[in-house]
């Protein structure tokens, strides 16, 4: 997760796994905890996350974690989803 805290830019939140760790619920409990990290500690207003429209698992782990659908974006190599998450 990176972001720029003063910058008034969006702070972008993202995650891979390797391949063998996949199927398994870890990328969800991974993002959820470092989701509680940025709202609770670091009190972050809002993050945001793309992921090609092709990437099932990836838009259910942001959906499973309470990120909701903005937007789509028409890229060179497809189209990505754009998402939004708010601190409650
Ligand atoms: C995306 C990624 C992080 C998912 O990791 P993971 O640990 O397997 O994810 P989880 O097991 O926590 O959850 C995956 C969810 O997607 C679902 N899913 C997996 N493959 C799917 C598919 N092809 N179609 C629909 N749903 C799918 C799973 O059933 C699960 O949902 P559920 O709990 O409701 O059953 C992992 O595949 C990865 O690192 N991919 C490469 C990098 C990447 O794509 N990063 C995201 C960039 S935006």
């Amino acid at each position: 997760m990176g972001y720029q805290r003063d910058s008034g830019l969006p702070i972008e939140f993202g995650y891979t796994l390797a391949r063998s760790s996949w199927g398994r619920g870890l990328a969800t409990e991974a993002a959820t905890a470092c989701l509680r990290y940025a709202f609770e500690k670091l009190r972050l207003p809002e993050l945001f996350a793309s992921v090609d429209s092709r990437n099932t698992a990836s838009q259910r782990v942001l959906e499973k974690i309470g990120f909701i659908y903005q937007r789509e974006e028409q890229l060179a190599g497809g189209i990505d989803f754009w998402y939004v998450a708010r601190s409650a």
